[in-house]
């Protein structure tokens, strides 16, 4: 059975290039990926009209399974009254309805948690009893166990490790102990894949850190241009999986820019194929 999931992240609608969000649109139509995740950052600054935004792009997305997390910039920053009573309420009033915590697809079943805090703006933080009620009611008919929150585990140069998860290496090991396949996010605008032993020295069973670039945002970093992750996962025999990099490039258009492949050893979780 293959599972195709789109990773999208960091769109921060608001400072959208439409040229782009054609492209996007192009590009899910070709690629007609079996879900969307969306790991934050849906927004600029949190505003309605930047929601609003948000979702006549995924209304565009034809219907498609759809998983989306709200980011740091997803809750006001300067208007405090609403940053400590209602930070979610912009998210809400665009997602409320169409968004679930847990969705399964052919035996691929991802779960969405919050790592934004109204008190941290940069860092973000998972509340552990949260993290750890949320992954038990994960299913365990689940043959791939993908989990995505906006801030990532690892980034691939050192000046970002300030930007990600605090709290990282307890919740490493919560998600070790629950046999998490994928780990996806973003935040940092600088696409990354890397399996978990590659960054955390104690993990004895490998996952795979998928952290995407900003799909949509003229927010982009030196040599990292708006972009996406691919995700096809093979979940029949041993399963296998290939995360593609697609980038967009002068014409407008994504195309493929490298793919990393990994299968899945029943002890030892992930490795590299
Ligand atoms: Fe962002
Ligand atoms: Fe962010």
């Amino acid at each position: 059975m293959k599972v195709r999931v789109a990773h999208l992240s960091d769109p921060h609608f608001g400072t959208v290039k439409p040229e782009i969000k054609q492209a996007l649109l192009n590009a899910m139509k070709d690629l007609n990926p079996s879900l969307i995740v969306i790991s934050g950052d849906i927004s600029q600054r949190a505003t309605y009209s930047q929601f609003r935004e948000a979702r006549a792009f995924t209304k565009s997305l034809a219907g498609l399974p759809l998983i989306a997390i709200p980011g740091n910039h997803d809750i006001p920053l300067f208007n405090l009254i609403a940053r400590l009573f209602y930070p979610y309420a912009g998210f809400r009033s665009v997602f409320k309805g169409i968004l679930q915590r847990r969705l399964m697809v052919n035996g691929v079943q991802v779960l969405a948690l919050n790592s934004t805090s109204r008190f941290r703006h940069i860092q973000g933080d998972l509340v552990i009893s949260k993290l750890k009620k949320h992954l038990s009611e994960m299913s365990n008919e689940a043959l791939i166990r993908i989990v995505t929150f906006h801030h990532p585990m690892a980034c691939p140069k050192h000046v970002d490790v300030k930007n990600l998860l605090k709290g990282r290496e307890q919740v490493m090991k919560i998600l070790e102990e629950k046999k998490i396949d994928l780990i996806l996010g973003g935040h940092i605008h600088d696409p990354h894949v890397a399996l978990s032993t590659e960054h955390y020295k104690d993990v004895k069973r490998a996952a795979i850190f998928s952290v995407a670039g900003t799909c949509l945002s003229w927010r982009t970093r030196a040599d990292a241009p708006n972009s996406f992750h691919l995700i096809d996962i093979e979940t029949e025999n041993s399963s296998r999986l290939e995360i593609i990099r697609y980038d967009v490039d002068q014409n407008f258009r994504f195309q493929p820019v490298g793919s990393q492949k990994f299968t899945k050893d029943t002890e030892a979780g992930w490795q590299r194929a």
